[in-house]
């Protein structure tokens, strides 16, 4: 099919090149004229693994081009993906770069002849599509809904994991105005017969992207308040609570007699707290929603209260035992929301930066790939630098908190920390590292949960 993909960030561009490799025509548009020309120079604007060698193939092939011309774009396929940002401001999600995709498709929808769809994949609050896109597409193209397709197909894409996520989908969720929608979205997939295709309505499509983002936020949440828990009492470990927990069959059932230890599991495991380009803007969003439709959601409310507290838990504890941060050397390691990508969106390590400095602490940044990102959001400061070599950042640190278990980091051994650092102190904000094995290398650890 000939596919438009407005809007190459995270999730455009992994759309547009999957699609593409799957022998879809793909052209990807994108406002900033310097991402169209990096992607058609087969350079990937984002670090994805996977990613750029997928996209130098399907340029290679023809099968991908990009372009800032919407119009010609839209002109030339027979379905138009929107997957422009919904960042989360002034209280609510930000729907204005939704509103102007669609008023742009609509105004060419105008003059095109031919059964076009439009399809929702950015994540969207219930109601924005069956509504708002609906009306702006009608009024800007002159046409009535069904005379165009509308869709809905929210994405459920990891970072770092994208490309695998989006070739072998859990589910492939399609949100359709009417059964003519349905079935040209379904072609778009036909490569993809070993997931579930779930239609459903438009609001519903919308309604699943986000329950399924609150949830697993929740769990993390859940997680993190019963380490504070443990924390008070002392001498109980969240780790082997929750390991016990998800040890529950209906967690972690048994198949011809074999533990299959979901993924889902590792969602009950204390951290210092999740980041990245979605759980926090799609649970604010939800919330704000909520509260818009007489409903304050309680729960919810709580798992953001609880998420953006404990980054500073981890501070507070490093206080406990250093008594002053002040003029202390504090070794951040990992500095993007998770590792394999240089996305720093609401990073917990934002927050322990912003903390550790508001201490006056000598705040050292270390990461492989998210410096750059990190130096955008801190203007200049003599008490705060960076490096990508963890020995560089280690070296006479007075204390070291782990934020980002990348794979270098969680090999370092307890015997490295000593020598390098001045104070061989370890607050391990993911629960990677031995707590004995450190305290036999003389490091003292702090783990999240554990006293
Ligand atoms: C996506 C989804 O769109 C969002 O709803 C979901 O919840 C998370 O992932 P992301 O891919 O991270 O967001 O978006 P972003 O990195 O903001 O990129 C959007 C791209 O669209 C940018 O490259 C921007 O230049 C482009 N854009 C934006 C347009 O081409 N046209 C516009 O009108 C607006
Ligand atoms: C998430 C969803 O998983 C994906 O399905 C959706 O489409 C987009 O949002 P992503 O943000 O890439 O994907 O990351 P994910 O791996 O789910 O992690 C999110 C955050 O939660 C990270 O900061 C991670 O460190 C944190 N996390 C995850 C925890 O703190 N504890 C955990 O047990 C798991």
């Amino acid at each position: 099919m000939k596919i438009s993909v407005i809007g190459t960030g995270y999730v455009g561009l992994v759309t547009g090149v999957c699609l593409a490799s799957k022998g879809h025509q793909v052209i990807c548009i994108d406002k900033q004229a310097e991402i169209v020309n990096k992607i058609n120079s087969k350079i990937s604007p984002i670090y994805e693994p996977g990613l750029e060698d997928l996209l130098s193939n399907v340029i290679e092939k023809g099968k991908l081009v990009a372009t800032t011309d919407l119009k010609s774009a839209v002109m030339n396929t027979d379905i138009s993906i929107i997957s422009v940002g919904t960042p989360f401001g002034d209280g609510k999600i930000d729907l204005r770069y939704i509103e102007s995709a669609a008023k742009e498709i609509g105004n060419v929808l105008k003059q095109k002849n031919g059964y076009h769809v439009i399809c929702v994949k950015s994540t969207v609050i219930p109601t924005t599509t069956d509504t708002l896109v609906k009306n702006i597409l009608e009024d800007s193209s002159g046409k009535k809904t069904g005379d165009f397709g509308l869709a809905m197909n929210p994405e459920f894409l990891r970072e770092g994991k994208a490309v695998e996520d989006f070739m072998y989908p859990d589910r492939i969720v399609i949100g359709a105005y009417d059964q003519e929608s349905f079935e040209t979205m379904k072609k778009v997939y036909e490569d993809f017969f070993d997931s579930p295709i779930i239609r459903v309505n438009l609001r519903t499509a919308e309604m699943i992207k986000y329950t399924a983002n609150a949830l697993l936020a929740t769990l993390i949440s859940y997680s993190n308040e019963v380490s504070v828990i443990c924390e008070k009492v002392g001498n109980i470990d969240v780790k082997e609570v929750l390991e016990a927990v998800t040890l529950d069959k209906r967690f972690n059932p048994r198949v011809n007699n074999q533990l299959i230890n979901p993924g889902m599991v590792s969602y009950l495991r204390a951290g210092c707290g999740f980041g990245g380009s979605c759980f926090p803007k799609d649970v604010q969003a939800l919330s704000a929603f909520s509260n818009e439709m007489g409903y304050p959601p309680f729960m919810i409310q709580a798992t953001l209260e609880i998420n953006n507290a404990q980054p500073y838990r981890l501070i507070e504890r490093l206080l406990e035992s250093l008594g002053t941060l002040e003029n202390k050397k504090i070794a951040v390691l990992g500095l993007s929301f998770k590792p394999e990508t240089d996305d720093i969106r609401e990073s917990p390590s934002l927050a322990i930066i912003k903390g550790l400095l508001a201490k006056k602490a000598k705040v050292i940044g270390v990461d492989p790939v998210a410096i750059d990102n990190t130096k955008k959001k801190f203007p200049q400061n003599d008490s705060l630098y960076y490096s990508a070599d963890y020995k560089n950042a280690l070296k006479d640190a007075d204390a070291a908190i782990l934020v980002t278990q990348w794979p270098d980091y969680i090999k370092i051994s307890p015997q490295e920390f000593k020598d390098l650092m001045k104070v061989p102190i370890l607050v391990d904000g993911r629960r990677v590292f031995n707590k004995s094995a450190f305290e036999a290398a003389g490091v003292q650890y702090i783990g999240v949960g554990l006293t």
